[in-house]
């Protein structure tokens, strides 16, 4: 199949989406972009665009959408080889000895296999609704109304041995062998039958990101064990890389973030209680590819696994994986519910949007954890505690964020800041640097109720305001700064006026805070608070990654701007009366416009 990706990313690469779109109607300049009458529907102004960066195409009057494969595709009534190939020819790559036939024969048969489940959901489908049965009752007694029973395709298989292998069979004419592939039925070793994998069991279709069902997971009705019985791995399913509900989620993810549970059920209500930004591992351990494919969609992860032992389990382990493949990660606490399905019926959708937003910092949620596995009380676990806490902190790159779980690890164990940062530093660690009284190290009473404190939302403020001491502080290293960085590219307005200033300022002047004017109060506290001890000035790189981490977050703040205003816009958009044709068009080149706006940003964020 590799050779397949990289034929496809070569056409998309080489054909042009415009010119091959050009090639079949009159499209129109619109910027670095084209517009068009749309040739899937009719219409008299153009609600046809594309982009050429991304190299798609939508229709915001029918919908229609998708990259140069599916134009053609679409246009040409051809199945996807053929429009594979045919783009191949034109633009020159000789694909005929890249697919063997193996590989076309296997395209072939998933093709062929997803049809399969989707004619076996369908009738799964049908029988919750049209028979009276347990299925039906047990999903209602569950709180799952009739809406979101057919959004997620929910079904029923019937108490019998035959009925979907009869139905598909003889209705539909599929093959016994092909139906064994699909891992909907099984072969008795002892008696040789054939018979229906699925009995008796609420049924959820499992899709992939793109909605085509792939597989299978029924639940039993009862209290009787095994719980869940899921499709076995086959040619179009695969559980190590594939997300439940990420074809629903995807959709609502301008946000970046998504939440991460582990059920069928969790998700579902979820969606149901309006949280639409979930995806389910579906009981296996999170993988990397399962990251990787979070990763395409979103920045941030709200893992929401079962609040007991095994779920804490699990959510660590997860952690790690997220981080390993650039994920930002906080773990949400469901206080006493098993888990998120039972949290968001017993407290509603706005307590679990609160409980999103109180989400804890995968930092802190380790060190808590690792917390309630030792007695404190007892000396030696305390510094044993200390140790094992502190290599957590390690995994931080940010100083800011070191410093601050310094702060938090010292508070908790009630040792010395100093003797925490020697553990992380190593001896070497010269704790003069750090009682130096011009830096304004925290007094005793001084100490902030770390407690309260969420590091993240106050990182990104504490690193502008690192950075603008630091420029203050030490001249020789300010020049440097403000060559790099820009006063826009700071959060605050406090931040900017400041930069403004030391932009002025003699090149070699240290800068106290007592000469700037009209600065906020709390801000100047902020400033005389914040600690210079977790980073080395006179090195170069760590003062270079601070900036970094500012232009990022300056960054991250504008896109989620933009896909805030997007998303209102597309909203209006909704509201919008089909008659209302001007107003729609604008509205489109603006959404259009804006979403490419924010494709720029992240190849900016990405290339920083
Ligand atoms: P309910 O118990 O109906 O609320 O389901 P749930 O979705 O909350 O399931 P749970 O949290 O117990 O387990 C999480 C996921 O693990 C499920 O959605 C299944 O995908 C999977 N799972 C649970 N039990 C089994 C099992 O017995 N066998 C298999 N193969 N998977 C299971
Ligand atoms: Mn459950």
């Amino acid at each position: 199949m590799n050779d397949m990706k990289e034929i496809i990313e070569e056409i998309k690469a080489r054909c042009d989406i415009a010119s091959v779109i050009g090639d079949y109607i009159k499209i129109q300049p619109s910027g670095q972009n084209y517009k068009a009458l749309c040739p899937f529907h009719v219409e008299k102004t153009p609600s046809f665009h594309i982009s050429t960066a991304k190299q798609v195409y939508k229709c915001f009057g029918c919908g229609e959408g998708g990259d140069v494969i599916n134009f053609v595709m679409k246009m040409e009534n051809l199945d996807f080889m053929d429009a594979v190939r045919m783009l191949a020819t034109r633009c020159g790559i000789d694909i005929n000895f890249n697919i063997d036939e193996d590989t076309k024969r296997k395209i072939e048969l998933s093709k062929k296999y997803q049809d399969i489940h989707t004619e076996a959901a369908r009738y799964y489908f049908a029988n919750l609704l049209q028979t009276k049965n347990r299925g039906y009752e047990y999903l209602k007694n569950r709180g799952l109304d009739d809406r979101t029973i057919k959004k997620f395709g929910l079904g029923y298989s019937p108490d019998s041995w035959s009925s979907l292998m009869d139905y598909l069979m003889n209705e539909k004419g599929y093959s016994r062998e092909e139906l064994l592939e699909c891992g909907l039925i099984g072969k008795s070793t002892k008696t040789d039958k054939y018979y229906d994998k699925f009995r008796n069991r609420v049924m959820f279709p499992i899709f992939d990101y793109r909605g085509n069902v792939i597989g299978f997971g029924g639940r039993v009705l009862d209290d009787s064990l095994p719980k869940y019985l899921n499709s076995p791995d086959t040619l179009i399913f695969n559980k190590r890389h594939n997300l439940y509900g990420l074809n629903f989620a995807r959709k609502n993810l301008s946000s970046r973030t998504v939440i991460l549970v582990e059920g069928y059920m969790d998700l579902i209500s979820l969606y149901q209680y309006g949280i639409q930004i979930a995806v389910a591992t579906l009981g296996t351990a999170l993988t990397s590819q399962q990251a990787h494919l979070i990763k395409r969609y979103a920045d941030n992860v709200i893992i929401s696994y079962d609040s007991d032992g095994p779920g804490i389990k699990a959510s660590l382990r997860a952690i790690d994986i997220l981080v390993e493949a650039g994920l930002s990660v906080k773990v949400l606490n469901l206080k006493d519910s098993k888990d998120p399905d039972e949290y968001v019926r017993k407290y509603g959708t706005d307590e679990y949007k609160k409980a999103m937003r109180d989400a804890v910092p995968r930092i802190k949620f380790k060190i808590d954890n690792l917390k309630d596995s030792f007695d404190l009380s007892r000396d030696g676990d305390n510094i044993k505690f200390a140790k094992e806490a502190v290599n957590i902190i390690k995994q931080l790159k940010s100083p800011v964020e070191i410093d601050y779980y310094i702060k938090y690890l010292s508070g908790i164990v009630q040792l010395d800041e100093d003797a925490v940062k020697r553990e992380i530093y190593g001896k070497s660690y010269n704790s003069k640097i750090s009682s130096n009284k011009k830096f304004n190290r925290y007094t005793q009473d001084e100490k902030p109720n770390i407690e309260k404190m969420d590091a993240i939302q106050h990182g990104e403020e504490l690193t502008e305001i690192m950075l603008i001491k630091i420029m203050m502080n030490i001249p020789a290293a300010r020049e440097k700064i403000l060559l790099k960085i820009d006063e826009n590219e700071f959060l605050m307005e406090e931040s900017k006026k400041i930069t403004r200033y030391l932009s002025k300022v003699d090149s070699e002047k240290v800068v106290d805070s007592s000469e700037l004017a009209d600065i906020d109060e709390k801000y100047i506290e902020s400033l005389k608070k914040v600690s210079l001890d977790s980073i080395d000035t006179k090195n170069l790189k760590e003062i270079e990654e601070t900036v970094k981490s500012v232009k990022r977050n300056s960054l991250k703040n504008k896109i989620n701007n933009l896909r805030r205003k997007q998303s209102e816009l597309e909203e209006k958009r909704k509201n919008l009366d089909n008659n209302e044709k001007e107003l729609l068009k604008e509205l489109d080149v603006e959404i259009m416009n804006i979403a490419l706006q924010a494709v720029d940003l992240n190849k900016r964020l990405r290339n920083l």
